[in-house]
């Protein structure tokens, strides 16, 4: 089993490959409420709570995807909290995706002015990215995220085993972070797959946003980085639809042309780029659906970005593979870039 340690705030461990024995035991003489969705809870709800006998474990089962990140499914789970007493040392597990975790964090955050939350991702996407960084959130008002806090969970557990029976559109949006990781690292990802995913590689892509992290908890600068490829991407996703991380990998695209603009890259550095944004053949795949999203609907939605402010938006440009930046620019500027 490996495991990092994360130094925020308050510190957690993260496990990736484990057995979920070290959960067991600190549930044991407390409540847990194991929340998750609709396509999680078939294939693992059982299981999951049968390793957990002897605590007392409740379940909670949501809807599944972005739609149900609301206010509605947010006070559900808190009523659930209300109606089974829950005090300050009880627990929340969240059992799934980046929805489920998102929206756990935030019920944890809030309950009683703050308890206890387990992150035990799903898929691939939340394994890398989501479950890790104390981001909490419900989508409000058709924007993203726009409520939410910072609240660190209690520890995180990583098991890829789950991977298994994730579907391909899935594991694309999750593949989609891995190659915004490998942007921003540079690290060699020519030999992935989608069959070989393993603990080593989601222990590098942790590693790295723990580092991040742990430098900036509250998204005040350099943990901007990690947003490379979201601001098209996000409006991508509320124009489209589509998975989160097929959305930032077009997102990232865009970005591609835009440095290229912005900063005169060569043509070489260009198509070493685009070869790794297309690795996977996943935009290919959606590439009629991104047709479908004209340059006045993409620009209509950056321009309500919550990363916007007044008249600038940060983006995550790319000055090569392994070397990113924040650059303030106007959305004046941006529009006419994209
Ligand atoms: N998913 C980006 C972050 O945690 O900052």
């Amino acid at each position: 089993m490996l495991r990092l340690n994360v130094k925020t705030q308050n510190k957690y461990d993260v496990y990736i490959g484990c057995d979920f024995d070290g959960l067991k035991i600190d549930l044991l003489g407390k409540k847990a409420l194991i929340v998750t969705d609709t396509n999680v809870a078939p294939l693992y709800l059982q299981k999951v709570q049968g390793l957990f006998f002897g605590c007392f474990v409740s379940t909670k089962i949501i809807g599944a995807g972005e739609s149900f990140k609301n206010f509605q499914t947010y006070t559900d789970i808190l009523k659930s909290l209300c109606d089974l007493n829950f005090t300050k040392n009880d627990a929340i597990v969240a059992l799934g995706g980046g929805v489920v975790g998102d929206i756990c964090g935030f019920v944890a955050s809030t309950y009683m002015r703050g308890i206890c939350y387990y992150q035990m991702p799903t898929t691939l996407l939340s394994m890398v990215d989501s479950s890790v960084g104390g981001k909490t959130a419900i989508d409000f008002c058709g924007v993203k995220n726009l409520v939410g806090t910072f609240y660190q969970p209690t520890a995180v557990y990583i098991n890829v085993s789950f991977l298994k029976t994730l579907d391909k559109l899935q594991l694309s949006s999750g593949i989609g972070e891995v190659v915004k990781y490998a942007f921003l690292m540079g690290n060699d990802i020519s030999n992935l797959t989608l069959d070989n995913i393993d603990e080593n590689l989601i222990y590098s892509l942790v590693n790295y946003k723990r580092q991040i992290v742990e430098c900036d908890e509250h998204d005040n600068g350099l943990r901007h980085l990690l947003n490379l490829g979201h601001t098209i991407g996000h409006a991508y996703e509320a124009i489209l639809n589509l998975p989160h991380g097929v959305c930032v990998l077009k997102g990232i695209d865009h970005v591609i042309d835009i440095s290229q603009k912005f900063y005169g890259l060569s043509d070489l550095t260009v198509s070493k780029m685009k070869n790794l944004v297309n690795s996977f053949g996943i935009l290919n795949q959606f590439n009629h659906h991104f047709l479908k999203a004209s340059k006045t609907d993409l620009f209509d939605k950056i321009k309500v970005d919550k990363k916007a402010q007044g008249d600038k938006i940060d983006m995550v440009l790319l000055c090569d593979i392994g070397n990113a930046k924040i650059e303030k620019i106007t959305l004046k500027s941006l529009g006419e870039l994209l």
